[in-house]
């Protein structure tokens, strides 16, 4: 008889890919992918904790399983991730939670085969943390399920300590795989007919600081010689190593979608350095420059954080500021969330609720006037989509164009997987809506 998983995944890129590494160990054990929790004879949770609103969702919904889990006694329930790589939130959750059968952290994803094999056998509750070892994963099978798009881890790991952010201590040091292994992964995904690759990485601009044989820019340069019809981009760069080596090679191979994302996190330089961010906000001025010297049309996207310790109504001034002065493609907005163990979360002055409410209302209010404006740009253009989907709500297909833009557009036969070129005829706030040409 036929066995089903079902993977839940919270937070970022990161994890929606190492779900896919949760899923090639699933299909390696016989279980097939089912839309339906009820359905399901594992169900995994994959779980974040950059912020409390992460894991008060992952919370809710592995409180709901408890009746599911009443009535299908043999199910398995298996919490994984950031969240559980906190010994102590760990423990609370399986407080918590008894009829949870298998937590296990960050570090030992890929030990999960027998952490299932093992728990079929016996009844106890399963828990394993481990620290990080400094290994880098290779040989991973994922069941990469985001066709035409693919993610290719590059780094793991972070060492910058941002004083807010949580990601350092349950993702370990910073390593980078060897270029050589990246390569070969990217050439095999090229000829499998991927058409859009993403290098991952929290940092990936110090690539080549930690273990590997070349520096980022020149990996990008080789993996988008790589020949194929395919688009290339990466995230996240970290502003202080953005170099002008980089920008140089973006400039000059056309598979490199001319789109990054540098998150300044606040325009303050007071709260910058309280951050421990290592620039200013003319620094980060200045690498804007110099994206914008070689790749003038680049879509420079961000994140912001409001409400970091100490923030005081003229520090939010200076986003404000520095968001109209970039003129940011779009940005994910943030209200400060505190994290245990951190450095901010020891730091007086933690900005009342109600000030962080206003400020995030403020500054999403004007990133979304500047995101607008740059869809509205595209009106009565055509522009190059990788169709990504069927959207069967909208009766249209979706991909996005270069700069990350989603593009709604009708289509005869199915597209996905094709590059399309697409008349812009309407904006409907970020969205582009047209039709193929
Ligand atoms: N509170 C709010 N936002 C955070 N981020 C990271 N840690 C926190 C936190 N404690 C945001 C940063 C980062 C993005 C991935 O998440 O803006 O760039
Ligand atoms: Fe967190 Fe900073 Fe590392 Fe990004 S660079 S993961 S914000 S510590």
């Amino acid at each position: 008889m036929d066995k089903f998983y079902h993977i839940v995944t919270y937070g970022c890129q990161m994890n929606v890919h190492e779900s896919e590494k949760i899923a090639g160990i699933l299909s390696e054990l016989g279980y097939k992918s089912c839309p339906c929790m009820e359905d399901a004879d594992i169900v995994v949770f994959n779980t974040c904790c950059i912020r409390e609103n992460a894991e008060n969702h992952a919370y809710g919904n592995i409180g709901m399983l408890k009746k599911l889990k009443a009535k299908k006694r043999d199910m398995i329930i298996a919490v994984g991730g950031c969240l559980t790589q906190q010994i102590k939130k760990a423990d609370d959750l399986h407080e918590k939670f008894p009829y949870v059968d298998i937590i296990f952290g960050t570090h030992n994803l890929n030990k999960l085969k027998d952490y299932i094999e093992e728990k079929r056998k016996r009844k106890k509750v399963l828990i394993e943390i481990e620290e990080c070892d400094g290994t880098v994963s290779e040989g991973d099978k994922p069941f990469r399920t985001s066709y035409p798009n693919a993610w290719v881890n590059i780094t793991y790991g972070c060492n910058n300590f941002c004083s807010y952010c949580i990601v350092p201590y349950v993702r370990g040091r910073e390593r980078s795989r060897k270029s050589e292994n990246i390569i070969k992964e990217v050439r095999s995904l090229v000829a499998e007919g991927y058409k859009e690759i993403t290098l991952l990485g929290q940092n990936v601009n110090s690539y080549g600081n930690y273990g590997a044989d070349i520096p980022f820019y020149e990996l990008l340069d080789k993996v988008a010689k790589i020949e194929g019809d395919f688009r290339l981009r990466f995230m996240t760069s970290h502003p202080k190593d953005f170099s002008e080596e980089l920008a140089k090679v973006i400039a000059s191979n056309r598979k490199i979608c001319h789109c990054v994302h540098l998150p300044v996190q606040s325009g303050s330089d007071s709260v910058l350095a309280a951050m421990n961010r290592r620039y200013t906000s003319s620094d980060y001025l200045k690498k804007v420059d110099i994206l914008r010297k070689y790749v003038p049309d680049c879509a420079i996207t961000t994140d912001i954080i409001v409400g970091f310790p100490g923030e005081t109504e003229l520090d939010f001034n200076d986003t404000l500021e520095l968001v109209k002065k970039v003129d940011f493609a779009s940005a994910f907005t943030f209200v400060y969330s505190r994290r245990d163990g951190t450095v901010a979360a020891k730091m007086e002055n933690q900005i009342p609720e109600e000030i962080c409410k206003r400020r995030i209302m403020e500054l999403v209010e004007l990133v979304n006037q500047q995101t607008r404006k740059h869809s509205a740009k595209f009106v009565g253009q055509t522009v190059n989509v990788l169709c990504e989907d069927y959207d069967g709500k909208r009766g249209m297909y979706q991909g996005r164009n270069e700069y990350g833009r989603m593009v709604y557009f009708k289509g005869e036969c199915d597209l996905t997987g094709q590059f399309v070129n697409v008349r812009v005829e309407e904006a409907n706030g970020i969205a582009l809506i047209g039709k193929t040409v």
